[in-house]
Parts: structure tokens; sequence; C-alpha cells
């Protein structure tokens, strides 16, 4: 439903993605994994048209995404980057709001509002709900933009480090609403770091190394040798009936 042809992609002269090809089906859950640099957070930038690939096609449901307009693609793809500098002042409420604006005319109908709250007492957001997105905590912050990318009822969730501030209760409730929500069809996309959080709760597994991809499949791909060379580190890996951990040490 989502595929990559042969994406090359540079900053300024820099080559960044190095002809990537890949095939992402409607429902997975895949974790894009790589040492930092590896071109993660570019890609996913190029996957929500925020890059423009100098060369190769992006296909959503086989259409061009350089011919969808904004408001398609916000309908069709729900984006939480890695970093969230200072906001405009704005509630909670008003920013996971945004996220219906693909689907608001005037302004925001009850329906809207409506999703919004629910969508925030599902993400235990309730309680903060009037407070100014600049005053939260790093990892209500990212809470609150994973709201506001689940407002917007997209098929494809794009999520750059989602975890990377949250606490372990945080952590598993966003990967377990993760994985529910690829299990009801929507295709969920996250970089990620952490190796094991990704090998117990997704279901396919990119790894990127210096713009290109080294591996992918499911979590058989993964060999000491490989991830050691990719890392530069000692790696172990331990697995036990269907569980997979890796270590380095
Ligand atoms: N705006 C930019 N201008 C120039 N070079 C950039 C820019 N953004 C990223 N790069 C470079 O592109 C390469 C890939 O960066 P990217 O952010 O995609 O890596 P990443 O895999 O997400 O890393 P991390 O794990 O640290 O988040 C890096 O070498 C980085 O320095
Ligand atoms: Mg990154």
């Amino acid at each position: 439903m989502i595929e990559l042809n042969d994406i090359r992609f540079s900053y300024n002269s820099s080559s960044v993605i190095k002809g990537i090809s890949h095939h992402f089906e409607k429902g997975s859950f895949t974790a894009i994994l790589g040492p930092n640099g590896s071109g993660k957070t570019t890609l996913l930038k190029l996957l929500n048209n925020i890059l423009k690939p100098q060369k190769g096609k992006i296909l959503l449901s086989g259409k061009d995404i350089r011919n969808l307009s904004p408001r398609q693609l916000a309908k069709y793809i729900g984006y939480v980057p890695q970093f969230q500098s200072n906001m405009f002042p704005a509630t909670v409420f008003d920013t996971v709001l945004l996220g219906r604006n693909p689907y608001i005319r005037w302004s925001p109908g009850e329906d809207d509002k409506r999703i919004a709250s629910e969508i925030l007492v599902r993400l235990h957001l309730d309680d903060i709900a009037l407070k100014d997105i600049n005053h939260l905590s790093g990892g209500q912050r990212q809470r609150v933009f994973i709201a506001r990318a689940l407002a917007q009822q997209p098929e494809v969730i794009l999520l750059d480090e989602p975890t990377a501030n949250l606490d372990i209760r945080y952590q598993h409730e966003v990967f377990d609403l993760l994985g529910k929500l690829s299990k009801s069809g929507i295709t969920i996309i996250m970089a990620i770091h952490d190796l094991n959080q990704a090998l117990n709760h997704c279901d396919g597994f990119v790894l990127m190394d210096d713009g290109v991809i080294a591996a992918r499949g499911d979590k058989k791909i993964f060999s000491e040798e490989q991830l050691e060379k990719i890392y530069k580190v000692r790696i172990k890996i331990f697995r036990e009936g269907d569980h997979t951990y890796i270590l380095p040490f």
C-alpha cells in the first residue's frame, strides 16, 4: 500500500538516502532501525512528502504522493516528528483538534470536537486538556502529538522515536495502542532505537545503514555479525521460543 521505488535523496551535495525500494503492507507495524545518522528521519520525511526525493517515486495505494494536495495527504498520513520545538501557544485540546483540519471547511464541528475529546481520554491527556502545550513535559508533549496524528484518522501513521521521552508506563501504553491500531488495519511505520522494544511489538523490520536498507523482514533477519558491523559494538542475540533479545556487551 506504500511503495518506495529506488528513492534517492541528498541534502545539498551529501547523499543520505542512496536508492531505497520497499513495500509496506496495509496494517503492518514496521520498525525502522539503524544507527544515528543512518537516514531514518529523512526516510520518514520523504514518506510524508515534507522532503521530495531527487530520484524515485513514492506511491500510496498506487498514487504518486507528489500529486496529492496537503489536505488529501493529511487524511492519509499522520506524522509524529522526532523533535517538537516550541510551538505557537495553544491548549492541548486545540492542538489535538488541529488534527481534524483536513476534514474541516470553516470551523470545527461537534463531531470534530467529540473525536478530539475521545482521543484525549484514550491517551490519558484529558486531565491536561486545557494546559498550554509549551508548558508540558517532553513526554506529555510527545503524547499530544500522537493524539493529534490520531485525530487525522489516517490510514498510515509515521512516528519518529515516539517513546524516547516516555516513562515505562506510557511506553507500554503507546506500543499497546500502536499494536491495536495496526491490527485494525492502520499501517504503522516507526523509527526507533530500542531494538528490544521493536522486537517485542513490531511485525516488520527495516534495518538502515548509511542510507541503504541492510536487512528487512521479520525478527529472524537479525544476526550478531551484521548488527556488530552496523552498530560497531559487540552484540549477543538470545532466542527463546518466540522471543528474541538483543544485548550489547
Ligand atoms: N537538514 C539537514 N541538512 C543537512 N544534512 C542533514 C539534515 N538533516 C539530516 N542531515 C544529515 O543526514 C543524515 C541522516 O540524518 P537523519 O536525521 O535522517 O538520521 P537518523 O537515522 O534519523 O538519525 P538519529 O538516529 O540520530 O535520529 C545525517 O548524516 C545528517 O547529518
Ligand atoms: Mg532521526
